[in-house]
């Protein structure tokens, strides 16, 4: 086969070269020229844009389609999908390998089969690799076609003679295009393949899931584009220690970002766990110092999560600071508020923060409950049994409210809490049942209750 021309395209600025450069003639940029086709074909884009004569119409005359949801029958995967597959739409799934990716997508195509043709194209393992994940999984009659192939060519043609209605493609980084010289994997070809993969999803309204790595540094490889060309980016993320996985999408053109479906890994596969809300808390016999449970949504549910701290003499000049599953940053502008205006001095000692579970909390309603851990852990007391807390910390020391207070506390009274600590924002207008509120608005207000008479 002829090789189509090949040129050099800056990812920064666009512009291009004819050979490869370190650094971009354009704007200087280093190291930021990838290859890409020297002429690009010219329907390339042309499903995304429409037909070939520019046409403008009014905005009420473009008639929408209701976007009709295939489930995939797997109940938390059309959670975070936002309540199934969309015709045309492109899904990356991303993360750390041995994670689950491949047996999701297995068992997401082995439910959609039953109803509709689905395709699984494996670039990774062989067909009687994938036969035997599927006889673990105990869905070796499933109705799932199967190619084993990486040539971007030979996928897309045998899309367009099966024309399934969904396909899965593990991974993208296998995938590579005779038009370009890159290695499979690279940027050049990840993005490319891609590309088409989405003009072909969109032309023929299949839905295409592309499997994604994850490099050390947490990025897809290389192509964080990739996240601008789909329409749903779902990362998986827990502990791999743990059998239990969270797949959350970070982004939805169908539905709501920061949705999550909850799983646990088991013997025969991944199976949705329904109720998680107390998924992440870690059971002591009693109150330990330390720990302080926070009542966090994740998308649209709440979740009770254990935030773990240990400040601890600094062992060398330099004090540490480490916070695991939640973000470094806050913690260092948190101690500095607890010092300012708490009046607890932390700089001589190591501080640790831990979210139990290696569960991610983003959300800046977790502050409290930051600071309640490592006030805990400092002093050396329990927080009183059974009691949680919510709410997001200013520079003044003020504590704001967060979205959904509501929510959070019925679902805490539910598993049988007794007190929350909240923001003076989100004090509920009735009382709950069993739950004894006690709102702050001031960091102070918040350590004297935990270091007041009340504990238990
Ligand atoms: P896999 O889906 O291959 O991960 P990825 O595609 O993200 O790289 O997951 C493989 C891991 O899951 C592996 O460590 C074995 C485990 N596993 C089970 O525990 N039970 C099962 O039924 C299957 C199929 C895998
Ligand atoms: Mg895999």
């Amino acid at each position: 086969m002829a090789k189509a021309k090949t040129a050099y395209a800056c990812t920064e600025c666009g512009g291009r070269s004819s050979k490869w450069q370190g650094q971009c003639p354009h704007c200087a940029a280093w190291n930021t020229l990838v290859e890409t086709l020297a002429v690009a074909p010219p329907t390339r884009f042309a499903a995304v844009a429409g037909g070939t004569a520019p046409e403008i119409r009014p905005l009420a005359s473009v008639a929408t389609r209701s976007e009709p949801r295939g489930p995939t029958g797997i109940e938390e995967f059309d959670r975070v999908l936002g309540g199934g597959l969309v015709p045309g739409a492109v899904i990356l799934l991303g993360g750390d390998p041995g994670i689950g990716k491949s047996t999701l997508l297995l068992q997401a195509m082995a439910a959609i089969g039953a109803a509709r043709r689905a395709l699984y194209v494996t670039g990774e393992e062989s067909l009687e690799q994938t036969a035997i994940r599927a006889q673990r999984l105990g869905l070796i009659n499933a109705p799932v076609e199967l190619l084993a192939e990486v040539q971007l060519e030979a996928i897309v043609a045998a899309i367009r003679t099966r024309r399934p209605e969904a396909v899965v493609i593990d991974s993208i980084q296998t995938v590579y295009t005779e038009a370009l010289e890159s290695a499979p994997g690279s940027v050049a070809q990840v993005r490319e393949c891609a590309a088409q993969l989405t003009r072909l999803a969109k032309q023929s309204a299949i839905t295409v899931i592309l499997v994604g790595h994850v490099t050390k540094e947490g990025a897809i490889a290389g192509p964080r584009v990739l996240e601008h060309i789909v329409d749903t980016v779902l990362y998986f993320e827990g502990d791999p220690h743990s059998s239990f996985r969270l797949v959350r999408a970070i982004k939805n053109r169908f539905g709501a970002a920061n949705e999550l479906g909850v799983f646990a890994m088991t013997e025969r596969g991944l199976k949705g766990v329904a109720n998680p809300s107390a998924l992440f808390l870690s059971h002591h016999a009693e109150a330990v110092p330390g720990s302080c449970i926070l009542a966090t949504m994740e998308g649209s549910r709440p979740l009770l999560v254990e935030v773990q701290a240990l400040v601890d003499a600094a062992q060398s000049g330099l004090a540490k600071r480490l916070a695991v599953g939640l973000d470094p940053q806050r913690l260092a502008l948190l101690l500095a508020v607890l010092h300012r205006h708490g009046g607890v001095e932390t700089g001589a000692f190591d501080v640790f923060v831990n979210a139990v579970g290696g569960v991610r909390v983003g959300e800046p309603a977790a502050d409290l409950a930051v600071l309640g851990s490592v006030y805990s852990s400092f002093k050396n007391i329990a927080l009183m049994e059974k009691s949680l807390v919510f709410g997001e910390v200013g520079l003044a020391g003020e504590i704001r409210p967060v979205q959904r207070g509501q929510e959070r506390l019925r679902e805490a009274a539910k598993l049988g809490f007794r007190r929350a600590i909240i923001p003076t924002g989100n004090r509920p207008k009735q009382p709950i049942d069993g739950l004894d509120i006690v709102p702050v608005a001031r960091i102070e207000q918040a350590l004297e209750v935990w270091r007041g008479p009340a504990r238990a």
